[in-house]
């Protein structure tokens, strides 16, 4: 390159460099100063990040290209010139062994590498590097000078910026620690979800604890509304005193009104002692009223009475009671058909409807489910003694694709299941329940399209899969050892192996 090329590109860059552009224009612009005056076929500024260098800026490589640019400090030639604060020439890239073409972009030409580093008050902050087409008049030590010039000219300014850059990183990281720290603060503790639907249920419960407000929880059966309740409860300032529960469903229309608000002896038939109802007890505590949309239409105008002033009668007394009690009220009913059915009273469901929170169904909550099952399978191994350790990939496929129509309790109850019924510390697809051994579960078998399989041997095929990869995983992809594990023989497992189409060597 003459040396009137190299003033002229100088001249440009130092003029790019002197308006202080952002990093974002400067880089760009001065790798295409370099691409149109000198000539060469790429060119890219990388900057650190870490222990990795970042592809910054390019010119001549695709996106795709520079999306696959990120090289580790010491690894491959622009690894090597960042860790020695040195730069260096590769005079044919095809004939060096330490080059990496982490890009892909460089295949099948004789072309010349030069890198050098942009050191910045002794650090290493990235490095520029160039690619060009070697001839015979080329003179790769004037292009490596010149290279060093312009990183020495732009050090300072992408400095400045690679410090803003930084600090913003701070400021994210800062402030998603924040976030997470509020949000893990709002979760009460025995509440397990970190999905979107769970936090605004996290949120509803932190708003609404501490006030005297009434709560109506909605929700599926085995949502988790009874976990909620007790949440709120336990976030109040009533949390020393008693929470009461009634499960409106449970009581029989007769007892409920002396349940809850008590008798006087002999009040009727088998009322031999007088009896303090559920809503004294709760004095000054939180009354849980479960199951809401269960009650009779006369009960109903009672506990509506009951919710306005507080006030009550026992069966049989005439001595109007009052007491301070916190109501929430739960139910998995349609309330408001209810109300166009005439079978629920709409001035009570207003009265009760202060403060709505909706539990998620959990079919809506995939993010939540493994998570679920996770903290379910510890519960239950140790409950049960047994160190189950993991849930094999068919399982979670099987558990993430059922409909879940019992929730999270279904969810419960299936890990125990699973738990009492793994052998090993796994819970492979066949430990789980019956009801998850779905079509969609088997769909994933192997067995090929051609073979006029029903459900049943799909199914079969599956597990018998599913238990030979566990067996060649224990056994690091050995057939013989496998079958010893099993149980069986080495002609079987083999056989198998074939006709499942089982790699054995991504167990090796
Ligand atoms: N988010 C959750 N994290 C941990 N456990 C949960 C969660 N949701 C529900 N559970 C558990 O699932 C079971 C059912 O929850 P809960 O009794 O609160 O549901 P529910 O909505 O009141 O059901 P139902 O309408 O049938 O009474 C309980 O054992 C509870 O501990
Ligand atoms: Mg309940």
């Amino acid at each position: 390159m003459s040396l009137s090329v190299e003033v002229a590109v100088l001249n440009k860059i130092s003029v790019l460099v002197a308006r202080r552009s952002s990093v974002d224009e400067m880089l760009p612009a001065v790798l295409k100063i370099l691409h149109s005056e000198m000539g060469l076929l790429r060119g890219t500024v990388t900057l650190r990040e870490g222990d990795h260098l970042v592809i910054s800026a390019s010119e001549g490589l695709s996106k795709d290209e520079v999306d696959k640019g990120l090289y580790k400090v010491g690894e491959g030639i622009t690894g090597i010139v960042a860790q020695e604060g040195k730069g260096r020439i590769v005079p044919d890239i095809s004939k060096d062994k330490n080059f990496l073409n982490r890009t892909g972009a460089r295949t099948g030409e004789s072309v010349a590498f030069i890198c050098v580093p942009i050191i910045h008050q002794d650090d290493v902050i990235g490095t520029i590097s160039i690619d060009r087409r070697v001839d015979e008049y080329t003179d790769l030590k004037a292009d490596y000078h010149l290279l060093e010039t312009i990183s020495n000219i732009m050090a300072d300014a992408i400095f400045a910026a690679y410090l803003a850059h930084q600090e913003r990183e701070q400021l994210i990281e800062e402030s998603n620690r924040l976030k997470l720290e509020l949000e893990n603060k709002l979760r009460p503790t025995e509440i397990v979800g970190n999905c979107s639907n769970m936090k605004k249920v996290y949120l509803m419960v932190s708003k609404v604890a501490a006030s005297n407000a009434t709560v109506l929880i909605r929700g599926e059966s085995g949502t988790g509304k009874e976990l909620v309740a007790k949440a709120i409860h336990n976030n109040s300032q009533r949390k020393d005193k008693p929470l009461i529960i009634v499960n409106c469903a449970a009581l029989p229309e007769s007892l409920i009104e002396s349940e809850l608000f008590g008798h006087e002896k002999g009040s009727f038939t088998g009322a031999i002692n007088r009896k303090v109802g559920l809503a004294e007890l709760a004095d000054k505590g939180t009354l849980f009223l479960d199951e809401i949309g269960d009650i009779s239409l006369p009960m109903q105008l009672k506990l509506l009475r009951f919710i306005q002033e507080h006030t009550f009668y026992r069966v049989g007394g005439n001595t109007e009671r009052k007491v301070d009690v916190r109501i929430i009220a739960a139910t998995s009913r349609n309330l408001e058909d209810m109300i166009a059915k005439g079978t629920f009273r709409e001035d009570l469901y207003y009265r009760l409807n202060v403060f709505p929170i909706y539990m998620p169904a959990l079919r809506n909550r995939k993010s939540d489910i493994i998570l679920l099952a996770e903290y379910f399978l510890q519960k239950y191994s140790k409950i049960h003694n047994k160190t189950v350790l993991r849930i094999s990939t068919p399982a979670i496929n099987m558990i993430t694709s059922y409909y879940w129509p019992g929730n999270v309790r279904e969810l419960e109850n299936c890990m125990e299941y699973a738990v009492l019924n793994t052998s090993d510390n796994v819970i492979s697809g066949y430990n789980l329940p019956p009801s998850l051994q779905t079509a969609e579960a088997t769909a994933q078998s192997s067995v090929t399209p051609t073979e006029r399989t029903g459900n049943y041997e799909a199914m079969v095929a599956s597990f018998e899969k599913e238990l030979i990869v566990n067996a060649l995983k224990v056994t690091k992809g050995n057939a013989t050892a496998a079958a010893k594990y099993l149980g069986t023989t080495q002609r079987v497992v083999l056989y198998k192996i074939k006709r499942l189409a089982i790699d054995t060597a991504l167990y090796k």
